[in-house]
């Protein structure tokens, strides 16, 4: 059990790890592209390291040295790998579904498999796109979907296409435009609404034909690409968003986040803390490839907001903490179209409902509309004592933390190693805001 005190007196400046979305695709970019990349800072997390992991055994060289900075030495846009392989994700569900996108144009066959979590993760919403695209590639069938362990074979050639997607995803978005650079002609990817653009960026970064209109994405058949040499990923928006509601909703605080990503697909969060009345400064604004900038919090007097469907996927990782935000704020705080929450590492509509509500939050989730979800949160109630469940997942447990620290009372969460996924050093940035 881990035991959460109240926190007083916030003053302080911190500096969070790098950014885990693109950290993944740096590696695996950075494996495409003839020659030397150096990537620092890499964020060392179970979810990265798990692609790492997969990236040598296709035959990838690389050193990945203590201080975070990693050294990738790649051929070319086909993996060095000949024979048949084995690769495994682990938890991490960007490390499986990006990565079949590049697979399905290697000539050798991959049996992707995946740690128990992700294997109850849906996979049908990468394969049939990539199948669409002519590509060999299944998983387990269960009910209506499938499931990993997934094998991908060779393909004689991959067909371009035209995908209209149901869901706003940047994982099947990125899955199809790495599959797209190996492909006969354009592919064209349009979604429901904007997810995030990593992917676009690292590719443009490295010279790929690649094209944004919108919701609108172009990918060009591309021979090969061409390695900027050096790439800086900046702190993780998703890491930062917890101390940036900690800062928000704690008495007399002040809190510096220094050289955050504050890619505006990424950073949905800061226009609904804004119209909740949040007070956040962005400084030192650098527009790099990937924008960052300082963000400086201080407490605020939160009101209550109406999130809405095509707001979710700006900010689809950041729902658990805004729940928290949203039980400190004054009124009803409604957030409509969450049915992705349902299948990330946990059912984190189901895991912040529960926690909340045991801990005396008047909050209630389930139904809304046509097939969709939502949660709404009423705010504080009689404050009680809970031991909180974080389901094994990362932004449920870190989530709950900051609920517990700002909350005035003490709380004991059951598992924290499943923190190690994203954020590592969490424990140790939050001990040292007690100091
Ligand atoms: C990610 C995309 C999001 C996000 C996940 C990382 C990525 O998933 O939840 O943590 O790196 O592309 P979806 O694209 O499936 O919503």
């Amino acid at each position: 059990m881990y035991k959460i005190k109240p926190l007083e007196n916030l003053k302080k400046e911190i500096s969070i790890p790098p950014d885990k979305s693109i950290s993944h695709r740096a590696a695996m970019v950075s494996s495409l592209a003839r020659g030397k990349t150096v990537v620092a800072p890499f964020l060392m997390s179970d979810d990265t390291l798990a692609t790492l992991d997969c990236l040598k055994k296709l035959g990838i060289k690389f050193k990945l040295a203590k201080d975070a900075t990693l050294t990738i030495c790649a051929a070319g846009m086909h993996f060095p790998r000949k024979q048949k392989v084995q690769l495994y994700a682990k938890e991490s569900g960007t490390t499986i579904r990006i990565l079949s996108g590049l697979l399905c144009a290697q000539k050798f066959t991959s049996v992707f498999k995946a740690a128990p979590l992700l294997r109850a993760r849906p996979m049908l919403r990468i394969i049939t796109p990539l199948r669409e695209m002519q590509a060999c590639i299944k998983g387990v069938k269960r009910a209506e979907n499938e499931y990993p362990p997934l094998t991908i074979s060779k393909t004689k050639k991959l067909r371009s296409g035209k995908f209209k997607l149901k869901i706003a995803s940047a994982q099947i978005k990125s899955a199809i435009m790495l599959a797209a650079l190996y492909a006969d002609k354009p592919t064209i990817i349009r979604e429901p609404y904007q997810s995030r653009d990593h992917t676009h960026r690292m590719l443009s970064l490295f010279r790929a034909d690649v094209a944004k209109r919108d919701r609108e994405t172009i990918v060009n058949p591309t021979k090969k690409l061409i390695s900027p040499r050096k790439i800086f990923i900046p702190g993780d928006f998703s890491s930062a968003a917890f101390f940036i509601v900690l800062g928000l909703i704690m008495k007399k605080s002040e809190l510096l986040i220094k050289n955050v990503n504050v890619n505006h697909t990424r950073c949905g969060l800061l226009n609904v803390l804004e119209r909740m009345g949040a007070n956040i400064k962005i400084m030192n604004k650098t527009n790099d490839y990937e924008p960052y900038a300082d963000i400086l919090v201080k407490s605020s007097t939160l009101r209550a907001t109406t999130v809405s469907e095509n707001e979710i996927p700006l900010m689809i990782d950041e729902i658990p903490i805004l729940c928290v935000a949203a039980s400190f704020a004054k009124g009803r705080t409604c957030i409509f179209g969450v049915k992705e929450l349902k299948v990330k590492e946990t059912d984190r509509i189901k895991s912040m409902v529960s926690n909340l509500k045991r801990a005396g939050v008047d909050i209630w989730g389930g139904a809304c509309g046509l097939g969709n979800q939502g949660i709404v949160i009423g705010g504080l109630g009689a404050l009680k004592k809970a031991k909180f469940n974080s389901f094994s997942d990362h932004r449920t447990a870190m989530s709950l933390i900051i609920f517990a620290m700002a909350s005035g009372r003490e709380y004991a969460l059951d598992n924290v190693k499943c923190i190690n996924k994203s954020f590592p050093e969490f424990l140790d940035v939050i001990k040292s805001l007690y100091s």
